[in-house]
């Protein structure tokens, strides 16, 4: 289902919400609870709200767990531009998150230790139990997490090449895109799709023509979100401006 908030704001205090009711109802049964995450400016506005509701509703994170969808390669974890350094800017320095919990691919690795990291990655999320929601935002090219055009619908965690406008879209936050990697460590297309809900979010105009592709293009491995219209598990949480071009 799609469903559309008049804007960005308050679309984000629903998915927070969810969230937090997720959390809430497995701590109740005494369960923790496995977090899919997602980086990027889409995001922002929930994580901020989750710090809310944690500093004046009580909501905590002891019993969570998170895995972050993918991690620029190579890159350092203490550089400005690390999923590393923005998750922790965003939500985990301002939660009460067991550090130990959280997972973000290594950007660090030899490249002959990376297929065997990555396998692992897989088997840590299942051993929890698996995802049992995963956050995504969508790219201009059709990502989710960064499985570009081509990537299979039953890809796995693995090393990838970013699509030219994903760096273009990066090169604000590298000072160029000359300095943007070329390669990202990202959970696939199958290890999002394990996901027991998902929920991808998108605002602005900017996105409103992937966002058409997306929730009403044919299925193909070139716009890779559109495999999403194959799961009944995921929800398309847009503001108006993103809406724009649906029928
Ligand atoms: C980030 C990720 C990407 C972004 C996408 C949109 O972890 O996996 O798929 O969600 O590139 O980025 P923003 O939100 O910055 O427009």
């Amino acid at each position: 289902p799609v469903t559309v908030f008049p804007d960005q704001q308050k679309a984000a205090v629903r998915v927070a919400q969810r969230i937090a009711n997720l959390i809430r109802t497995k701590q109740d049964k005494g369960q923790h609870t496995v977090l899919g995450l997602a980086t990027g400016a889409t995001p922002v506005a929930v994580y901020a709200e989750l710090v809310r509701l944690h500093r004046e509703e009580g909501l905590s994170f002891r019993d969570v767990i998170t895995f972050n969808l993918d991690e620029y390669y190579p890159m350092q974890p203490d550089a400005a531009q690390s999923y590393v350094t923005f998750m922790n800017e965003n939500l985990f320095d301002h939660i009460d998150i067991d550090k130990e919990k959280v997972h973000i691919p290594d950007g660090t690795l030899p490249r002959e230790q990376i297929q065997a990291y990555c396998l692992n990655y897989e088997r840590k999320i299942e051993a929890v139990g698996g995802l049992d929601l995963q956050v995504l935002g969508i790219g201009r090219t059709g990502h989710i997490g960064f499985n570009e055009p081509g990537s299979a619908p039953n890809s796995g965690t693995r090393l990838v090449t970013l699509d030219d406008l994903t760096r273009r879209d990066a090169a604000r936050d590298f000072g160029g895109k000359g300095n943007v990697p070329t390669k990202a460590i990202t959970m696939g297309i199958g290890t999002i799709f394990k996901a027991r809900e998902i929920i991808l979010m998108a605002w602005s105009r900017k996105k409103a023509p992937i966002i058409k592709k997306a929730v009403e293009g044919d299925i193909s491995s070139e716009v890779p979100a559109t495999y999403l219209q194959l799961s009944d598990n995921v929800e398309f949480v847009l503001d108006e401006d993103a809406a724009s071009e649906l029928t």
